[in-house]
């Protein structure tokens, strides 16, 4: 085999593949109860609904369903990802609505269209591997800032921006983070703002999860909040209709959205136009809201269920977590020791998957005591009898 490193550039070299999709690659074992990535509740899936509006649409318009299509968006795809922007008050009046292949292609081509080598991004430490690994390949610097119980430090944040040179944005997930499930309160979302102004950096917001909420209350989105047109918003139908539908957008101001879709029509041409229109016909024929509210009450009941079995099985005292309002993820820190690696592999043994802190923080390779759990794929029951194994895991180790 030749030595292909040599090859490579040097963006690619030190990237660190996401230890999910390893573990997805181990999971083919059906014994294995995974509590590791971050799928939505298939059982909920409306495959029945979209067979037929699919069947229809190759049907009724194939030249429409199987062409070339614009690189914005089909205009109706358009609207429909506008009313999901527009229920959360977040498109502005100089905005832009792009559909893209996945809210992962928006953050890729925003963070494209606006990092050179060397600049910096200031992030939530942790935060998703998605989107680090994508400014991590402009090669660009990412700050890390601790979040707390309430959403990132803002004396943290203050810091870094006074600090760091070249700062172009700052990168959040306000709402049900990824990993730590929790949620920005408003004050700090105010601050995030007034720091950006003052600062004059950008705000990318990602909110995937907004919608997932089963207790408390709504908090605006930071988006929202902005009258400078400093936040460029980034949304998903993955976690509200389906993921392999590959459905996501950008709301940005128009100088840059045009930039963005320039990228786009570079990198994918345009999003698949079978599954716009099926989003479309869904969209018309079902009250998607309706669809929304069963996966919430349905994640509300996961997550009770994961928490009382936390409760139950993880060794007293030694476990911290904070749960959620919505969102799909809890995060555990084990205050007692340096690295959960051990863990991990002991739970492997007894065939539960369960995800490393390090995997989702801006220094992969510093050990971490951590681990995030989800619980919107499994079943109850796999949910009781995988955190009972992570429990036996902690107990053995801990
Ligand atoms: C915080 C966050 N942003 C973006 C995404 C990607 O979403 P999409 O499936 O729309 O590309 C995910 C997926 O897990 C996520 O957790």
């Amino acid at each position: 085999m030749q030595e292909y490193t040599k090859y490579m550039a040097d963006r690619v070299k030190t990237m660190k593949g996401s230890a999910i999709r390893e573990m997805f690659k181990r999971m083919a074992d059906p014994e294995i109860i995974s509590l590791a990535g971050g799928n939505p509740a298939a059982e909920l899936f409306p495959g029945e609904e979209l067979s037929k509006i699919a069947g229809k649409i190759l049907m009724t318009s194939p030249t429409l369903a199987l062409q070339y299509g614009t690189t914005d968006g089909y205009p109706q795809m358009k609207e429909c990802a506008r009313k999901r922007a527009e229920k959360v008050n977040s498109v502005g009046e100089n905005d832009e609505i792009l559909v893209m292949t996945g809210a992962n292609q928006g953050i890729d081509l925003t963070a494209k269209a606006l990092l050179n080598k060397g600049d910096a991004v200031i992030v939530e430490n942790p935060s998703f591997i998605g989107s680090l690994n994508a400014f991590r390949a402009y090669e660009c610097r990412l700050v890390g800032v601790k979040v707390e119980d309430d959403g990132m430090s803002m004396e943290e944040l203050e810091n870094a921006l006074k600090t760091n040179k070249n700062v172009k944005m700052i990168y959040t997930i306000p709402t049900f983070q990824n990993p730590t499930g929790v949620t920005m309160k408003l004050e700090k979302r105010k601050r995030m703002i007034e720091l950006a102004r003052e600062y004059d950096v950008l705000v990318l917001e990602d909110n995937p999860y907004g919608d997932l909420r089963f207790s408390g209350e709504d908090v605006p989105t930071v988006k929202s909040l902005d009258t400078e047109g400093r936040v460029i918003y980034a949304g998903s139908f993955s976690k509200i209709l389906s993921p392999g539908m590959r459905l996501g957008y950008i709301v940005a101001p128009a100088p840059l959205a045009e930039k963005i879709e320039m990228l786009k029509q570079v990198n994918d041409v345009h999003t698949p136009m079978l599954t716009q229109l099926m989003c479309v016909e869904f969209m018309k024929k079902y009250d998607i809201d309706r669809y929304i509210a069963k996966n919430r009450e349905l994640y509300g009941k996961k997550c009770a269920k994961m928490i009382e079995n936390m409760e139950k099985y993880f060794p007293a005292d030694k476990v911290k977590w904070v749960a959620p309002e919505g969102g799909i993820f809890i995060w555990c820190e084990c205050p007692s020791i340096e690295d959960i690696t051990p863990v991990i592999d002991r739970c492997l043994e007894k065939k539960v998957a369960i995800v490393p802190g390090s995997n989702f923080a801006v220094d992969m390779f510093a050990p971490s005591n951590m681990f995030r759990l989800n619980y919107s794929s499994a079943t109850l029951e796999n949910i009781e009898e995988g955190v009972r194994r992570v429990g036996e895991a902690l107990a053995e180790l801990l």
